[in-house]
């Protein structure tokens, strides 16, 4: 509905842009105006004005100006109506509203209704926790449990989500929400063929509302109860929302909206990996932390930390697991030119359970003690990991020189590089040198391959699609990294196929994080998938199979198996690995991180090849349908899928280009 013009001159009157831009970015006082760093782009030094007796804002950089309501509606992206409703709320005014007439009402702003439905399904959850019966007994007496009291629980809007399989959608329906809007926020899985019927995505789980910067909830975590009955044993410890129009997993931080006062005053950010880790802090009060939620950092997580503050530490478990976590996408934050320290906690604990243990300044006590910068921590984890192998130790070298040369600043540079030739006692111009050969290489890194090919499309157009028969077993030769590419086109789902397969007959029972094996994690996110090519569809079954029973098969069970396709499969699974691993290191000389170190990514980015192989079938599907039809409605309908899946397909490839490798 649009809000009256009475209603937008005052909220204008109301809303100082000092404040309102306030609540984003840490502003200095320069004058009779203020400045900072910009929010809407990437710089070091501040060009971004605000100017209170005008009350407009503008950067000298990128050009970005405007008053409260402009500033609103750029760093949230939300729309003119919405960044209204916001400041309205901030500053308590009333809103009134003009009626609409229903085309009107058809054409609101999607996103708009998206906020609404998520706003009601928060709501609904924290009704569910406080009012009913089973949200009482089993939600309510879970967070007590784990030591979360009303005070923080009401803070977070944490909630219950009754263990029906429809109980929010009903509840939405009689509201007068549909059903599409459910499902587009992510809360309805629809059935297959139905118009309204489907059911909850979240159920028998309390819930963790996630909140854009401006404190709206845009998606949801959830987390299965500990007093399970024995059936779900094997579900996720966390069901997520999926990317939805309002959600970006890559761009949200969790707590962001909680912790920025926070983190402005403090002028550092606590980065933990779960969603309990920032409750326990915060009801510790340890308000500046947020989480990055068990995912690689991504460029835009990063900036936005930046937007508040330069100083990031990095509070993760001490288990194997953990440091890696650490390391993984460290070089991305230094990159962006912020100071990064590390804090790990002895083994088996996180920030949630040692707060809970020790109490707030024990705490902070020990962050102080224990805090490393991110390039000593680097060396020494390394180091320790290379042992007095003089080989390993270079290598240790290089990787660690790798990581200083992206720090922007140069005076910062030299510091890390004196400091790691004292830890490593080598020369620090020998450092420095190692140094000036990377940024050398970087700078000389062919242009992407796509542009030095001759005629022909390049590989991953989808003129290369569907050339092989479907299920067709691909041959070993086009598998054999890192060989060429391989002449004859592969269909590529069934090469995702094989890659999904391979990594879990290697590697079924490692940890990508703590709790969650690769078998664990692949086999949720390829639920209710088949595979077309016969063996991999046969050995997928073999792990659900397992895995149902509470059990994960590893490599040698394959290896030992006595069908002989499966053995002689298992053969070339593990014999690809070897291969890649000792070619590199022999005829390059050079360090390879082990496909260990890189599991994590290797699982998601494999995922998303593969649901990005699948969507490109569908939509292939539509085309031809679209090509076919001659019915209006039908091509209505059929425009809109393939718009849906075009979508789609942008999201996964903005995922595939924000992997943290
Ligand atoms: N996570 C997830 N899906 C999983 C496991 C974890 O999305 N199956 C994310 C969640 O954001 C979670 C974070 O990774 O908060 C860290 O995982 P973990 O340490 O296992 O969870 P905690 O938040 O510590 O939860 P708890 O203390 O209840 O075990
Ligand atoms: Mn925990």
């Amino acid at each position: 509905m649009r809000i009256n013009p009475e209603t937008v001159e005052r909220i204008k009157q109301a809303a100082d842009i000092v404040e309102v831009v306030g609540d984003y970015v840490s502003l200095k006082k320069r004058g009779a105006n203020y400045t900072a760093c910009c929010p809407f782009h990437n710089e070091k030094t501040p060009s971004f004005n605000v100017n209170p007796s005008r009350q407009i804002f503008k950067c000298f950089g990128c050009g970005a100006a405007g008053d409260s309501v402009k500033f609103v509606m750029d760093i949230d992206g939300i729309g003119y109506g919405e960044a209204l409703r916001y400041l309205a709320q901030k500053y308590s005014i009333e809103v009134q509203e003009e009626k609409l007439t229903d085309e009107q009402e058809q054409r609101q702003n999607e996103r708009e209704s998206l906020y609404i439905v998520l706003n009601f399904a928060k709501n609904f959850f924290q009704e569910q926790l406080t009012q009913t019966d089973e949200g009482q007994s089993i939600g309510l007496s879970y967070f007590k449990e784990r030591g979360f009291n009303d005070t923080i629980r009401k803070k977070f809007e944490l909630g219950y989500s009754p263990d029906v399989w429809d109980a929010l959608t009903q509840a939405a329906l009689a509201k007068g929400y549909n059903a599409d809007i459910l499902e587009k926020a992510g809360l309805l899985i629809r059935r297959e063929g139905s118009s309204s019927g489907g059911y909850d995505r979240f159920r028998g789980r309390v819930i963790f509302p996630i909140h854009n910067v401006a404190g709206k909830a845009i998606a949801f975590g959830a987390r299965i109860l500990k007093t399970d009955p024995n059936s779900k044993a094997h579900q996720p410890k966390y069901l997520n929302s999926p990317e939805t129009d309002v959600y970006h997993k890559s761009e949200v931080l969790y707590g962001i909206f909680q912790a920025k006062n926070a983190i402005r005053q403090l002028d550092v950010c606590y980065l933990v990996e779960g969603y309990t880790d920032v409750v326990s802090l915060h009801q510790a009060g340890i308000e500046n932390v947020v989480a990055s939620s068990g995912t690689s950092l991504t460029v835009e997580q990063i900036r936005l930390i930046g937007r508040f503050t330069p100083n990031v530490t990095i509070l993760y478990d001490g288990d194997p697991a953990g440091i890696k976590a650490a390391l993984r996408g460290l070089d991305l934050v230094l990159e962006e030119g912020l100071n990064v320290s590390i804090v790990t906690f002895p083994n088996g604990e996180d920030p949630d359970s040692y707060v809970q243990r020790v109490g707030a300044q024990a705490f902070q006590a020990y962050l102080k003690s224990a805090a490393r910068d991110f390039i000593s921590f680097k060396t020494q984890t390394l180091l320790e990991d290379a042992g007095d192998d003089p080989f390993r130790r270079a290598a240790v070298i290089s990787e660690v020189v790798g990581s200083i040369v992206k720090i922007p600043d140069a005076i910062q540079r030299q510091i890390f590089f004196r400091r790691t030739a004292e830890t490593m006692r080598v020369d620090e111009q020998m450092l420095i040198s190692e140094g000036n050969k990377l940024i050398r290489k970087q700078k000389d890194t062919p242009p992407p391959r796509a542009k030095e090919r001759p005629a022909g499309p390049p590989p991953d157009s989808p003129h290369d699609l569907f050339l092989g028969p479907p299920g067709e077993e691909p041959g070993q030769d086009a598998l054999a990294l890192p060989t060429p590419p391989p002449v004859v086109q592969r269909d590529p789902v069934i090469l995702h196929e094989h890659e999904c397969v391979r990594l879990l007959v290697n590697f079924a029972r490692y940890e990508l994080e703590p709790g969650v094996s690769l078998c664990h994690y692949m086999l949720s996110e390829l639920a209710g998938i088949e595979f077309r090519q016969p063996m991999y569809q046969h050995l997928l079954l073999v792990f659900r199979e397992f895995f149902s029973r509470g059990e994960i098969p590893d490599t040698n069970y394959f290896l030992d198996h006595p069908d002989p396709d499966i053995k002689s499969q298992a053969i070339d699974f593990v014999t690809t690995r070897h291969h890649l691993s000792e070619q590199w290191q022999d005829k390059y000389e050079i360090f390879v991180p082990t496909e260990v170190d890189k599991l994590h990514d290797l699982a998601f980015t494999n995922i998303l090849r593969l649901k990005k192989g699948y969507n490109e079938i569908i939509m292939k599907e539509i085309h031809e349908g679209l090509a076919k039809t001659k019915d209006s409605d039908e091509t209505d309908q059929l425009l809109q899928r393939f718009m849906h899946h075009k979508t789609i397909e942008k999201e996964i490839a903005k995922l595939l280009g924000t992997v943290v490798s």
